[in-house]
């Protein structure tokens, strides 16, 4: 997807779990970089960290960090470990989320595939997914991190979504009214 337009990036958007062997380029993982290390946070305080992982053992052993839903892992030619510091800034999820989803953004942008995989508060039988992420790449106990992004050339193909399909009663004008009212 190449469209410059936001609004219709985001009509096009999709979480990607299906990717080719081609790699990225260099530029594009500086891009998609970028993405996350120009999102806002709050206070400025950028208490998220970036680990990016592309070699297959590494990303094989991730895609078993949980019992469901990080599969995707193994496929993709990138993951980025989205890490976040709690003693840094009492919006370190808020912030990590946000820098993980302007990665997945900028990735759509260039006709990239990504897809948010939950770390954060999983388990892999008795032991969480956060540690079984940890000990794979040697991150600090003190720090959390809330999810992978997977990255690479979609292997799938989605639809762009119907506007006429949104759930606009989720939208409350002016103050709160049941759906029944
Ligand atoms: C907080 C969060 C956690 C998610 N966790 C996973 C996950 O662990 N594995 C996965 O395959 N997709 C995961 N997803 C992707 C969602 O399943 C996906 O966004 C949703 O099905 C809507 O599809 P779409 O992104 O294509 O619109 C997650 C998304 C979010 C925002």
């Amino acid at each position: 997807m190449t469209d410059s337009n936001l609004h219709q990036l985001l009509l096009e958007r999709h979480s990607i779990r299906k990717y080719t062997d081609r790699s990225l380029s260099p530029d594009d993982v500086k891009t998609i970089l970028e993405a996350a290390l120009l999102s806002p946070s709050s206070k400025s305080k950028r208490p998220w960290q970036f680990v990016v992982v592309d070699d297959k053992d590494a990303l094989a052993n991730l895609a078993e960090c949980k019992d469901f839903g990080a599969k995707p892992i193994a496929g993709a030619a990138m993951a980025v470990a989205v890490v976040s510091d709690p003693a840094e800034s009492d919006c370190w999820l808020e912030d990590a989320s946000i820098a993980a989803i302007f990665m997945h953004l900028q990735a759509a942008a260039l006709g990239i595939g990504s897809c948010w995989i939950q770390v954060m508060g999983r388990d892999k039988g008795e032991e969480s997914a956060e540690d079984i992420v940890r000990s794979i790449l040697g991150i600090p106990e003190s720090l959390k991190i809330p999810c992978i992004m997977t990255f690479g050339y979609p292997d799938e193909n989605r639809r762009p979504v119907d506007p006429d399909k949104l759930l606009w009663e989720k939208v409350h004008l002016a103050r709160w009214r049941d759906n029944e009212e």
